[in-house]
């Protein structure tokens, strides 16, 4: 059994990267949407949201899995046993930060294979810091993501509910 992990930040998912995932499974048993649960930058979305739009977008998919992890991509690639990593690639600027990535990671866990994959030519232009960008002036970014990242978007920034669900004057 090949198991496969998509790491990221995903904030937010985007259509490229829920095409990739869909593509990614194709090439495994077990696919590992792995978010990166980063101490030093909050970001747009809180983790265990950012974990619950992807799996809501991802619907019930066999075979795909979503999880947080913090720390080392290579540790966390060796508790879950898996095989390779996934990564997109938009163009060359993207290859670019690849390849020292998956360079260290095979340096760091010998064996750790990196597969790229090209993004689609009409998702290339799309990415989650623009994504952040529109939403945050208003705009509307519903041919970027899925629609439950849409929706998610809209309630934060319509300030319909706060990021982390706390209800106002809350913890
Ligand atoms: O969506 P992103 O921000 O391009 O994802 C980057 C990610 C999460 C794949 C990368 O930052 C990562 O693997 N971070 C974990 C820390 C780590 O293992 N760093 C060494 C990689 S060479």
């Amino acid at each position: 059994m090949k198991t496969a992990i998509f790491p990221g930040s995903f904030d937010p998912l985007t259509n490229g990267h829920l095409d990739l995932i869909k593509r990614a499974r194709r090439l495994c048993d077990r696919l590992i949407v792995a978010v990166l649960v980063n101490p030093d930058k909050s970001g747009l979305l809180p983790t265990q949201k950012r974990l619950d739009v992807i799996q809501r977008a991802l619907g019930n998919r066999e075979g795909v899995e979503v999880k947080a992890f913090s720390g080392l991509l290579v540790d966390f690639a060796k508790a879950e046993q898996a095989d390779f990593v996934i990564r997109g690639v938009r163009g060359v600027q993207d290859l670019e930060n690849e390849m020292p990535m998956a360079w260290t990671n095979e340096k760091l866990l010998p064996g750790l294979e990196t597969v790229v994959l090209l993004t689609r030519p009409e998702l290339a232009g799309v990415s989650s810091s623009l994504v952040r960008q529109i939403a945050h002036f208003g705009g509307d970014v519903s041919a970027f993501v899925p629609p439950a990242v849409d929706e998610t978007l809209l309630r934060l920034y319509n300030k319909l509910e706060k990021p982390d669900d706390t209800p106002e004057g809350g913890e």
